[in-house]
């Protein structure tokens, strides 16, 4: 299984948008992460399909838009639109998982199911086979820039095991408090899509995408 790297852009300078888009696709992303917070689901309010609509001819890398908004069922068609490969919805934000699935794939495009570290792996069980991605929270959604909970990797390990045990192609992303120094661990646990916000726009971009490139693909 190829593991893949998505730049968060929670954490980029939106004043430099368009170029350091540019820098992390140079510098080898392979996917671009899109937060999206209605300020119900979680506290804050990040953006929404403008931001996407106009960043969406910079770069052909995956759009990999994470929704994390009340009754996302309501706003898959405005993502696809503007540009989504790939959509992610919160487990807890819906009590029809499977109708926000089918709605995705309705477009053709990558559906992701994602939970938060207090919800554990039976949530998503049911629809293991049906979805492209899960996401296992490694902070509790809301804000970049925290540090990963520890034991939210268990999870990881416990998903890998029954994805491998089902012999399904399902990828496991992981998103929050991801850095340069902490990414190896995690890629033991079974993870294969990686996510990071402050460990790739803080500091030196092209060469933290270089460097998480270069762990994941040894
Ligand atoms: C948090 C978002 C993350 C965030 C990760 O709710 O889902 O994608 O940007 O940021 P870092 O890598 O800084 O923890
Ligand atoms: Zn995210």
């Amino acid at each position: 299984m190829m593991n893949i790297l998505s730049s968060s852009i929670l954490s980029a300078d939106f004043a430099r948008l368009g170029s350091q888009i540019e820098e992390v696709d140079k510098a080898g992303t392979h996917y671009i992460h899109i937060d999206v917070m209605d300020g119900m689901f979680v506290p804050s309010i990040s953006y929404g399909m403008p931001i996407v609509k106009s960043i969406r001819g910079i770069t052909d890398k995956l759009f990999d838009v994470h929704l994390m908004i009340v009754d996302p069922i309501r706003y898959i068609k405005n993502f696809v639109d503007v540009g989504a490969d790939s959509v992610t919805f919160h487990q807890e934000a819906t009590d029809d998982p499977m109708a926000v699935i089918d709605e995705i794939h309705k477009y053709g495009k990558k559906a992701g199911i994602a939970i938060k570290p207090a919800t554990p792996i039976d949530a998503i069980v049911p629809y293991l086979e049906k979805v492209e991605m899960v996401l296992v929270m490694t902070v509790e959604p809301g804000f970049g820039g925290q540090q990963l909970i520890p034991e939210s990797l268990d999870k990881v390990r416990e998903l890998r095991k029954l994805i491998d045990k089902k012999g399904i192609d399902v990828d496991i992303q992981v998103d929050g408090g991801i850095y340069i120094d902490n990414v190896e661990e995690i890629l033991e646990a079974g993870a294969n899509v990686i996510v990071s916000g402050s460990g790739i726009f803080k500091g030196n971009i092209s060469e933290n995408v270089k460097t998480f490139r270069k762990i994941l693909s040894e």
